[in-house]
């Protein structure tokens, strides 16, 4: 062969790997409304960024008749680009190819760009379109599996991990996405589970459809394992691209701050309206949230999932955040065991990519019944306690109307090390609400009643002194625990100002191996 000969042999090569499984499986993957692992690579990717790594790998397998099936690149296209002109490491499973099942060589090839990813300080995208383990290759699959949760969880906290679900993604296999920061799911065309409704059906005897089972609005609201739930693909890629835009490529870098033209000291007079008078009545703390942020924008995690909290970046004077803010609108925004879960992954999130976290906080307490206390809310809600206490990012925290009992410690509190606390003139923080303090202070004097109207005259009159006295921010502000009570229309530049002086903080945790989160 001479050298020209060999420069169109390499075209040759490299035409017959972009093909992947053929142009029938192509045209089968594009019929199942889905993109092909090269397509998606693209359109995630900036344009024309994308380095192709190990295109000329073929399996190794001689069982099943596999020898005389040789697809280059075996089933998953890995390589390297760019997000904004930031450096990413990605692969993407080619189910084309042996239905995008994972061989040693697959393994192999995921790995290594895992491993440079971590040397080099860069996210990994993964992209899952999958059959689970290669069948033929039996145990040599399992341990590759293996090679890369060991790879997933060495590089939890050192460089951001998003995985996207654009098909199956079934047994073992859930548990690399399971072990990333950040789970998008396509509706109709991903799933997810350990096992699937065949074997279902066998062990338990329940019927279940495919998409009841692990679908993205199960996994979206029901489980909480996805965080977004994209209506397509499209909008999937561009959900991996716009969280990667809040993100530091590792652990020892700030996260990117950007150019805003939303001027900082930007009044919301609305914001003195929004606490209705009545402390019953809710309101959508959302509505606080864009008017606060800059231009309005917030990128919600989990929006469909645990909604009496809301968790999300956003950017105050372009500097990125991690918001947590409890829902009146949803449960009257009570934390409860899947609220508590919740709330701690995004918080250790943040945390571990140095995000500031902004508290919004209007929370009557834990929620009490059999169900919650059976279900362990002591352990979930000493999980997002651990998660506030051990963050040593800056940690604002805004107390907009109620932050009663426990959930006023653990929501970001000034003793679980809250940096800046401030209050709306409409906190109220206490022990516990008006009702039940009264219930318990003044239970004999209200049985010595008889008459059922002077009773509840009473117990009005006693539950009205106690919130003048009780409810309200000043109590805290006396002892420092609140560092200031704000005009609930000045939070923006206040939070802004707390940010620009809390930047250079510095705050460490003893040295030890870990900790021992209540997991
Ligand atoms: C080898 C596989 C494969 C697999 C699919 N294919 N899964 N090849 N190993 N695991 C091949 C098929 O033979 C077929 O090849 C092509 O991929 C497409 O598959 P279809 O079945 O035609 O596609 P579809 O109808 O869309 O169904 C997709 C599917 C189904 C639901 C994923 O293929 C399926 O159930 N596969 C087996 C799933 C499974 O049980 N995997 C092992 C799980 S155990 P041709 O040549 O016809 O195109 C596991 C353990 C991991 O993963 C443990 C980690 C710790």
């Amino acid at each position: 062969m001479n050298n020209q000969e060999k420069i169109r042999q390499l075209v040759e090569l490299r035409e017959k790997a972009r093909l992947g499984g053929g142009e029938k499986r192509i045209e089968s993957q594009h019929k199942k409304g889905k993109f092909t692992a090269r397509e998606r690579i693209e359109m995630i990717l900036d344009e024309g960024s994308f380095e192709e790594f190990d295109m000329f790998v073929t399996h190794r397998s001689h069982d099943f008749g596999l020898e005389k099936q040789h697809y280059l690149s075996d089933g998953v296209i890995t390589g390297h680009g760019t997000i904004d002109g930031r450096v990413v490491y990605i692969f993407s499973q080619d189910f084309t190819v042996f239905g995008g099942s994972l061989s040693e060589t697959f393994a192999l090839k995921v790995c290594k760009v895992m491993d440079q990813a971590m040397k080099v300080g860069a996210p990994v995208i993964g992209i899952n379109d999958s059959g689970g383990a290669r069948i033929q290759e039996g145990v040599k699959s399992l341990a590759g599996y293996a090679e890369i949760f060991q790879r997933n969880i060495m590089a939890s906290g050192v460089i951001p991990q998003i995985s996207a679900i654009f098909g199956p993604c079934a047994g073992g296999a859930v548990y690399s996405p399971a072990l990333t920061d950040v789970v998008i799911m396509s509706e109709n065309t991903s799933y997810m589970f350990v096992t699937g409704p065949k074997v279902t059906k066998t062990v338990t005897g329940e019927e279940i459809t495919t998409e009841d089972l692990g679908g993205a609005s199960v996994h979206a609201t029901k489980s909480g394992v996805a965080h977004f739930r994209a209506e397509d693909e499209e909008e999937g890629f561009l959900l991996i691209r716009k969280t990667l835009q809040y993100l530091p490529q590792n652990n020892l870098e700030d996260p990117p701050i950007i150019q805003c033209n939303d001027p900082i000291d930007r009044m919301e007079d609305a914001l003195n309206e929004i606490i209705p008078e009545d402390s019953h009545q809710p309101y959508d703390v959302k509505d606080v949230i864009y008017s606060i942020t800059d231009c309005g924008e917030f990128l919600e995690f989990h929006r469909h999932y645990a909604k009496n909290i809301v968790v999300g970046f956003a950017r105050f004077d372009g500097i990125p955040v991690g918001i947590v803010a409890n829902q009146p609108n949803f449960l009257a925004g009570v934390l409860d065991i899947n609220s508590s879960r919740k709330a701690a992954r995004f918080v250790r999130f943040c945390d571990a990519f140095n995000l500031p976290i902004i508290t919004l906080v209007d929370v009557p307490g834990f929620l009490p019944g059999s169900s919650q206390e059976q279900g362990g809310i002591i352990i979930h809600g000493a999980k997002l306690m651990f998660a506030y206490g051990e963050a040593t990012v800056p940690k604002i925290t805004i107390t907009l109307r109620k932050s009663y009992g426990g959930a006023h410690d653990v929501m970001g509190s000034k003793q679980l090390r809250g940096d800046i606390n401030y209050s709306w003139p409409t906190g109220e923080i206490a022990v516990m609400g008006p009702k039940g303090a009264i219930e318990v202070l003044e239970g004999k004097n209200l049985a010595a009643i008889e008459d059922p109207e002077e009773r509840a005259k009473y117990a009005a009159k006693k539950e009205e002194e106690y919130k003048n006295e009780f409810a309200n921010p000043y109590k805290a502000a006396r002892y420092g625990y609140i560092d200031d009570v704000i005009e609930p229309r000045n939070t923006r530049f206040r939070i802004i100002r707390a940010l620009k002086t809390l930047a250079s903080k510095k705050d460490k945790n003893p040295p030890k191996k870990h900790s021992n989160i209540p997991l």
